[in-house]
């Protein structure tokens, strides 16, 4: 990168390639420029003539100053929107543990590469809030905490090329997935093209990822998300302590937080139950062996102990008990949750802003999420976190559930 400067302007040429018109990729650009006190002029504009040619810009920008300048270059880079004529990356070799250079470039989540001798790759394990590392030519995203001494991380915005996602004009689900955050009125749509989601990810042999909390055992969620589990369309679950309580509770004194599943009416004492519940899987030493010695018997983390589905509960500071399943290191539950979200087509958040939100910061962007809540801010702070790619669905997710599991078991 090379920024020509004169005594009162800073100017640079800048390119993106990819569908800029119809995701509206250029008028973002343009006022990404006049934002940051910038003029720009286009240098060349080529417009892709088919519904799958990309289009390319070449743009020169001028910024009042060189600080200025390199925000601006940092915020067009999101855009896919790089320095022409970059060179390559520029890579420093980390000197303690954990502790990167000042200026290490933060990854999005958005598909990235980088130039490493004079070849562009991409950037693995793609992330967003992570650093690139560079090793034997090939570029991964590291967290902060796992960088080592003698990595070798990318600083600057040099060689660094950012490609957005755009509109998949030919997708099954393109009318639901570009309406962001759906009312609803729009439920029934939703749970179809939700289920035409996870048909598709289960044909293209990716992972259907479920992230859950709570209310789904409180709004009667257990026994449709069960029949899907048992029916082989959920390949995890990644939860907290609550879930896993109040699924046990409700399996073994068919109460939910001492609600009574059967006429919804408050248990006497039933505030003890979720108590109880933590009580008997400590007997049996975990859920595992309550549900091999027999004393759990139904429920969602029985059938994904039963189906061989892989379950996660991440501790917080609200915990009961917690149960001895649930992994109260933050770094490791990070961790788990990471293992199981590699190789997702689908993920499913439902009813867990706290659980939702986490997701959402370790997939990359072209990983479809739907969240499920009652609360449309919820799916909305989802999306303002840097998940732009969430579609939210606003509705009671015990309804929701009972509908998609009928909208696929009935197929
Ligand atoms: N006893 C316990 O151990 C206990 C109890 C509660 C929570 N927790 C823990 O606290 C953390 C946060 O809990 P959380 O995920 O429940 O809280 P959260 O606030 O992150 O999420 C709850 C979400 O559910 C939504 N919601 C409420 N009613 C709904 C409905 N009918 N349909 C759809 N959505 C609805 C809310 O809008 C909210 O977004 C978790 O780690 C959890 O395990 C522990």
């Amino acid at each position: 990168m090379s920024l020509h400067t004169t005594p009162n302007s800073v100017q640079e040429t800048v390119e993106a390639q990819g569908h800029l018109i119809d995701s509206h990729i250029m008028e973002r650009i343009f006022d990404t420029v006049v934002e940051y006190q910038g003029r720009f002029e286009v240098e060349k504009f080529q417009i892709g003539r088919t519904n799958s040619e990309p289009s390319h810009l070449r743009l020169k920008v001028e910024t009042p100053s060189k600080e200025l300048m390199l925000q601006l270059l940092g915020q067009l880079l999101g855009l896919g929107c790089s320095p022409a004529d970059s060179g390559d990356a520029y890579l420093v070799t980390v000197d303690r543990d954990m502790c990167a250079p000042e200026d290490f470039y933060s990854t999005t989540n958005q598909r990235t590469q980088v130039r490493i001798n004079q070849q562009w790759i991409d950037v693995q394990k793609q992330r967003m809030d992570a650093l690139v590392v560079v090793e034997n030519g090939q570029a991964r995203c590291s967290r902060l905490r796992d960088v080592k001494a003698g990595d070798q991380v990318i600083t600057g915005m040099r060689g660094i090329r950012v490609i957005p996602e755009s509109k998949e004009r030919d997708r099954l689900a393109f009318a639901f997935m570009s309406n962001g955050i759906s009312s609803e009125r729009q439920v029934e749509t939703a749970v179809r093209q939700t289920a035409a989601l996870i048909e598709g990810a289960r044909a293209e042999k990716k992972k259907v990822v479920i992230v859950a909390g709570p209310v789904v055992v409180h709004t009667g969620g257990v026994v449709p998300l069960s029949n899907m589990i048992r029916a082989g369309f959920v390949d995890a679950i990644l939860s907290g302590n609550a879930l896993g309580v109040h699924d046990i509770e409700n399996a073994l004194l068919g109460t939910s937080l001492g609600v009574r599943q059967s006429d919804g009416r408050q248990e006497e004492h039933g505030h003890r139950n979720h108590m109880r519940a933590i009580n008997a899987i400590y007997h049996a030493g975990s859920v595992k062996g309550a549900v091999e010695s027999g004393r759990l018997k139904s429920g969602v983390l029985y059938e994904c102990v039963k189906a061989n589905v892989p379950f996660v509960l991440a501790g917080s500071l609200r915990d009961d008990g917690p149960l001895p399943d649930t992994i109260t290191d933050m770094n490791e539950a990070q961790d788990a949750y990471n293992e199981h979200l590699q190789g997702a087509g689908l993920v499913l958040c439902l009813g867990s802003m706290l659980h939702s939100i986490a997701t959402g910061n370790m997939l990359p962007s072209w990983v479809k999420i739907v969240c499920v809540d009652i609360n449309p801010a919820v799916a909305t702070k989802v999306s303002d976190r840097g998940t732009g790619q969430m579609v939210g669905v606003v509705t009671d997710v015990g309804l929701f559930l009972d509908l998609l599991s009928k909208a696929l078991i009935a197929k």
